[in-house]
C-alpha cells in the first residue's frame, strides 16, 4: 500500500501523466473498433485520471485502488466518480463493466502468479459480454539498474528515484523525498517482470476468448517502449 507522502509527491508532481497518454489513446482505440462504451471500471485506478477521461467520455465510470491516500486524492479531483478502496485481488463488484482497464504496472505489483489468476477470474465475471479487459505489463527488456537521479523538486522538496534490479523477475523502486523541516522519507515499490506469455496463457484459462499482447495499443501509436499492452475480448 502507498504512503500518503507517496500519493501526494504522485499527484503533485504529475507522476500521473501516464494514464493521460493511454486515456487519449484508449479513447482512439474504442472509436476505431467500434466499441460501445457505456460503464467502465479501472483497477488500481491511482489518482483516477483515466476514470476522469472516461467519464469526460460519457461512460458510468468506476475507479478502485487498495491505497487510500490515492483514493482520497481521485475522490477530491472529482466527486461524481464512484471511487472504491479495495484489493483487486478479491474485488468482485455485481455489476458488468464493458471496459475494464488496469495501468501503470499495476498488474506487475502483485507478485504472486496465483494472484494475478484471482484477478483474472474476477475481472472475467464483471466484463459485459463482448466486453475487454485491457491493460499494461513491464517489459523486462526496459528495466534495469540505475543510479539515484533528481527527478523532481521544488523550492522545498528534492524527489530522489532510483530503479534496481534486486533478481531477475523483481524491480525496485526506491523514491526518497527530502523536505524541508521534515526527515526524509522513503518508499520503495516492489514489482514482478511477468512472462506476457504466461500472462496471455492465464487470460484464455480464465475464459477470454481473444487475447493480444503488443507494444502497442494503436497500430499507428510510437511504442511506450517499457510497456506491453495486453487487449483480452469477452
Ligand atoms: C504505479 S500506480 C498506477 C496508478 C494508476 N493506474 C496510474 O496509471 O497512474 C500502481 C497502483 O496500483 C495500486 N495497487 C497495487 N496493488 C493493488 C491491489 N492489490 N489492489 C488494488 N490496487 C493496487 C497502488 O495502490 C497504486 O495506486
Amino acid at each position: 500500500m502507498y504512503s500518503d507522502v507517496f500519493c501526494k509527491v504522485y499527484n503533485e508532481f504529475g507522476w500521473n501523466y501516464y494514464p493521460e497518454i493511454f486515456g487519449e489513446q484508449l479513447l482512439t482505440w474504442i472509436k476505431r473498433n467500434n466499441v460501445n462504451v457505456k460503464t467502465s471500471l479501472d483497477l488500481a485506478c491511482g489518482t483516477g485520471v483515466l476514470c476522469e477521461i472516461m467519464h469526460g467520455y460519457g461512460a458510468i465510470a468506476r475507479g478502485m485502488d487498495f491505497s487510500s491516500g490515492m483514493i482520497d486524492i481521485a475522490r477530491s479531483r472529482n466527486g461524481d466518480i464512484h471511487y472504491d478502496v479495495a484489493d483487486m485481488t478479491v474485488y468482485c463488484p455485481d455489476e458488468k463493466f464493458d471496459i475494464v482497464t488496469c495501468t501503470g504496472d499495476a498488474i506487475n505489483h502483485i507478485s504472486e502468479i496465483s494472484d494475478i489468476e484471482k484477478i483474472f477470474k474476477n475481472v472475467y465475471a464483471y466484463t459485459a459480454e463482448g466486453g475487454y479487459f485491457i491493460f499494461d505489463l513491464l517489459n523486462e527488456n526496459e528495466v534495469s539498474d540505475s543510479e539515484p537521479f533528481e527527478m523532481d523538486f521544488t523550492d522545498t522538496m528534492k524527489v530522489w528515484f532510483q530503479m534496481t534490479r534486486p533478481a531477475d523477475n523483481k524491480v525496485n523502486l526506491c523514491i526518497r523525498v527530502f523536505e524541508e523541516g521534515k526527515e526524509p522519507f522513503e518508499e520503495n515499490i516492489r514489482e514482478t517482470i511477468h512472462d506476457p506469455a504466461e500472462i496471455c496463457a492465464l487470460l484464455k484459462k480464465c475464459g477470454f476468448s481473444s487475447v493480444t499482447c503488443r507494444d502497442r495499443l494503436l497500430d499507428d501509436a510510437e511504442n511506450h517502449s517499457t510497456t506491453w499492452f495486453v487487449v483480452a475480448s469477452k
